[in-house]
């Protein structure tokens, strides 16, 4: 499918999604959130580990599009959120690991979206920040509560209540990033993270993902269920076999993802 402000390439089992409207730093218009929608529902079982970057030298994505929401009603409001936090739920929702490669500035809307990442990592060049009240408005793309349940209530209300961006370092000191790299790095980095994870069994990753996601909104004896029957529902499967099969044969496991 062509589209028109994104890019979706893939190098066997990892794709890249790269945000590409760098005239406006990647800013998020309905146009470019219904494109990342339908580019997530295109992967298939091939794509082990998505990367999200922004195109262009100094962005990630600067935010929802602050031109295309000035002119909006509170009902439009109201779906243009549902889009965003659709497009954050389908990140978590893929059984493939999502990785936000953070290039530049993350700002709101752009924060928003690594933070429905499962593995963030920065450039040393790159802000982050939730500056929305400076707008008159708040997050809405799911940002005041990812946020907080990363970072804790206290210094989510600190970044939310400052409107500031703060340097990838201190997001990294905040546990909000993982790594912080050099620029021409990044992206290089992130691609080891991947094949670190592409020697791993698909289907048991992918069932950690889903019990770590969805078991951290449960109280633990409800969230301890979830991974007992993750666990037991990876057996019979012929990674399950494999895995053990090949520890005991001292030899590296061939998963198939079956
Ligand atoms: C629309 C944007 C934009 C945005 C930048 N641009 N951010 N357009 N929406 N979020 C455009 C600028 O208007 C400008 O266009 C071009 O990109 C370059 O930006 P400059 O401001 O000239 O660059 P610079 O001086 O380097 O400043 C970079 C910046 C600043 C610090 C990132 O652009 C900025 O503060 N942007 C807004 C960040 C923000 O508030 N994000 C949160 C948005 S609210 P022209 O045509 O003039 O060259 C949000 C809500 C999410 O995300 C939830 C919704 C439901």
């Amino acid at each position: 499918m062509a589209y028109e402000n994104i890019r979706l390439e893939s190098q066997g089992p990892v794709t890249t999604l790269t945000i590409d409207r760098p005239k406006a730093l990647n800013a998020l218009n309905s146009k470019t959130l219904q494109e990342i929608e339908s580019a997530l529902q295109s992967l298939t079982s091939e794509t082990r580990v998505l990367i999200l970057t922004g195109g262009g030298e100094k962005s990630f994505v600067a935010g929802a599009d602050i031109a295309e929401m000035s002119a909006i009603s509170a009902s439009q409001a109201r779906e243009f959120a549902a889009l965003g936090h659709r497009v954050m739920a389908a990140l978590e929702s893929l059984p493939c690991v999502t990785i936000a490669a953070v290039n530049g500035f993350a700002l709101g809307g752009g924060c928003e979206l690594a933070l429905g990442c499962d593995l963030i990592y920065a450039s040393e060049k790159a802000k982050l920040g939730l500056p929305e009240v400076s707008l008159g408005v708040i997050p809405g793309f799911g940002g005041t509560q990812r946020l907080a349940r990363l970072v804790g209530k206290m210094r989510a209300k600190e970044l939310i209540f400052t409107g500031g961006h703060i340097p990838a370092a201190q997001a990294k000191e905040y546990g909000l990033v993982l790594e912080v790299l050099p620029p021409e790095q990044l992206m290089e980095h992130c691609r080891t993270v991947a094949t670190k994870m592409l020697k791993n069994g698909p289907l048991a990753i992918s069932q950690a993902k889903r019990v770590i996601e969805f078991g951290a909104d449960q109280d633990l004896r409800a969230a301890n269920e979830l991974e007992r029957q993750g666990f037991a529902a990876l057996f019979g499967s012929e990674d399950q076999r494999e895995g053990m099969k090949a520890f005991l044969e001292k030899r590296a496991a061939a998963f198939t993802g079956k």
